[in-house]
């Protein structure tokens, strides 16, 4: 199974450590791409829009075509940022950020529709919940259609200051998720995703999207007609 692994952050904290437990327990070391952030994404939105119109023409097309490349190519993706004020950390949000165009009102992969997707963050003590929704929430409108959110309570500043038994238990729960998400099932896309994809259809029909490039994207998907990114062709 080939992984695409994004840490919101550069250092190897709590929360990486959390991801490579997952990661290392479902597949080798060559099946694994591993990207940190800001490292290798050091930018934020400018607001421009021009990826609108082309995704070429963002003034940071060079360093996120490269992590998208890879989120594309993989079976499961993974995330991983420790909670920050309730919240994703910043350069997390910053990919969050640069990847808009992604959604589907916008111009979705197909690929998205048949990943899974895992995201994980650690708190000191507060709930991850901020930080794993904050990250979710896109990839539901990027059209991934199994996302598994997990979050940890550590009550340390970082990964050596973890109690044992916290570790143990994160372990024990990494190697339950890492079988789970071994078993080779496709994903199946939900009616939620449907239904939104279809009033996107509708809108992209109407002339109501955002660019008349959009559109063209939509019509060259064979999205306007019956070709749906979950069916293969
Ligand atoms: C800027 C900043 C904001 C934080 N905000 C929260 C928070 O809202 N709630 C919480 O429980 N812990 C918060 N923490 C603590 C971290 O979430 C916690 O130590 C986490 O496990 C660190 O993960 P890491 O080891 O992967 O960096 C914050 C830490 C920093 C540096």
């Amino acid at each position: 199974m080939k992984i695409t692994i994004i840490h919101g952050q550069n250092h190897k904290g709590s929360s990486y450590h959390m991801g490579r437990l997952l990661v290392d327990r479902i597949a080798g070391e060559n099946e694994i791409a591993e990207f940190f952030l800001p490292r290798d994404l050091n930018h934020f939105c400018v607001g421009c829009y021009r990826c609108i119109e082309n995704d070429a023409d963002c003034p940071w097309h060079a360093q996120k075509k490269i992590i998208v490349d890879a989120m594309e190519a993989a079976d499961l993706l993974v995330f991983t940022t420790p909670t920050y004020c309730l919240a994703p950390s910043a350069p997390m949000k910053s990919l969050l950020d640069l990847t808009f165009t992604l959604w589907m009102p916008h111009r979705p992969r197909a690929s998205m529709f048949r990943k899974k997707a895992v995201v994980l963050s650690t708190a000191a003590g507060s709930s991850t919940a901020g930080a794993t929704k904050g990250i979710a929430k896109s990839l539901f409108f990027w059209g991934v259609p199994k996302i598994y959110r997990y979050g940890a309570r550590v009550m340390a500043m970082n990964w050596e200051g973890v109690k044992p038994k916290v570790k143990d238990r994160i372990a024990k729960d990494m190697e339950k998720l890492a079988h789970t998400l071994g078993k080779n099932t496709s994903p199946r896309v939900g009616i939620i995703t449907k239904l939104l994809f279809a009033a996107m259809v509708a809108a992209q029909r109407s002339d109501s999207g955002s660019s008349p490039v959009e559109k063209a994207y939509w019509q060259a998907q064979g999205w306007l007609g019956k070709a749906r990114p979950w069916k293969r062709a």
